[in-house]
């Protein structure tokens, strides 16, 4: 008899009486036992290609709440670190990388990913595909290729994203040739997860909303087509939800011009369009905001049947706006699956 996978079967645009939730970040340091098996690995990528460890913190979060789907622990920056970039994880300050300052340096990056550095990374798919109830949906990840960028060329996180904006309009053509080679790693990346076991995929484009609409167009949109076609013409029913954090209005045009099967919501962006403009044309996943998840209580229930009351007519995955912060009190994430499951 066939698995019954709710949130796959949302990605094959049907309802469900009660949505399948999950969160994006699920795995991480909010968990104790997050932050004991991050200690036993050494540094952050040594946690991220250590298929035992990686597994071990990928189930976590299912153990503990029951989500509807686990997503491979990893990183968007093991691609870069697979292009030959140096990339660290320094504590408390996030992502550093050897900054791109010009044309020159990023035509100097290889071409292609070495995936003898990522076997690690399928071989944790294989084992989380193991040990995973046969009810929860895997998923796998990439970060959308503007959005790496970003970080490849700061060298870190910034709150505006201006060196690789200043750097896209400074060096058109160098830029878009990065894309591009992220656009191959990507595709060949999000190929093997998938032939390696996981259910479907999802790419995020956390810095989506920071660029002017024509911008967004170019370095958003056009990239994560090329990335979704290379996958489909080698995996043609591939399932792929795309989130571009921060797209406002222009989340119609990405609907409209990807061919996804679900888009992931933002928690500012108005509930009501996007019930009317886009979950009418894609299953929508999203988007509680991460900072009432912090807050608990009845703020946090009135949060919860905000997004219910707003999604759960159509084909609709509860998730937060963007990833779970590391002061959440484990007790609200509770109440929240108790509140989703409840209505
Ligand atoms: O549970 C999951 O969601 C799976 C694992 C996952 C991580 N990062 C683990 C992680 C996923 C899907 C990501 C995606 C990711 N990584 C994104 C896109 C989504 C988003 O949250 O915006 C981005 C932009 C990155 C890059 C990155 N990695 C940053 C900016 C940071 C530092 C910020 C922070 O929260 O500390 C990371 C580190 C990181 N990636 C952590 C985790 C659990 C925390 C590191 C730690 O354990 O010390």
């Amino acid at each position: 008899m066939p698995v019954n996978k709710k949130l796959l079967n949302v990605l094959n645009g049907q309802r469900e009486d009660i949505p399948p939730v999950w969160m994006m970040r699920q795995a991480g340091r909010y968990l104790p036992e997050y932050r004991a098996t991050r200690d036993k690995a050494g540094s952050f990528l040594d946690l991220c290609f250590n298929p035992q460890l990686a597994a071990e913190v990928t189930l976590q979060p299912i153990r503990r709440f029951n989500f509807d789907g686990a997503i491979l622990f990893s990183d968007i920056l093991v691609i870069p670190y697979a292009l030959g970039r140096k990339v660290d994880f320094v504590a408390g300050e996030g992502p550093k990388l050897e900054p791109i300052a010009d044309a020159a340096t990023a035509q100097s990056i290889r071409r292609e990913v070495d995936h003898g550095k990522l076997d690690p990374v399928y071989e944790t798919i294989r084992r989380v595909k193991s040990e995973l109830p046969p009810e929860v949906t895997f998923l796998g990840f990439c970060g959308a290729p503007w959005t790496v960028a970003t970080y490849m060329i700061a060298g870190h996180g910034t709150s505006d994203q201006e060196p690789a904006r200043l750097f896209a309009y400074r060096h058109p053509d160098a830029f878009d040739d990065m894309l591009q080679v992220l656009v191959k790693a990507s595709a060949e990346y999000l190929i093997r997860q998938l032939k390696a076991g996981v259910d479907a995929v999802q790419i995020f484009d956390t810095w989506a909303g920071i660029l002017p609409p024509e911008e967004f167009a170019r370095w958003c949109i056009a990239p994560v087509r090329k990335i979704i076609l290379a996958v489909r013409d080698e995996i043609p029913d591939a399932k792929i939800i795309g989130f571009p954090r921060g797209a406002g209005t222009m989340l119609e045009r990405y609907v409209t011009e990807l061919p996804l099967n679900a888009v992931g919501l933002d928690w500012m962006i108005d509930k009501t369009f996007a019930r009317e403009r886009i979950q009418k044309i894609k299953p929508v996943q999203g988007n509680l905001d991460p900072i009432a998840l912090i807050a608990g209580g009845e703020a946090l229930d009135r949060a919860v049947d905000d997004v219910m009351r707003a999604f759960s007519d159509g084909p609709f995955i509860f998730n937060l706006g963007h990833g779970i912060t590391p002061q959440t009190p484990i007790e609200n994430v509770e109440r929240m699956v108790k509140r989703v499951r409840a209505q």
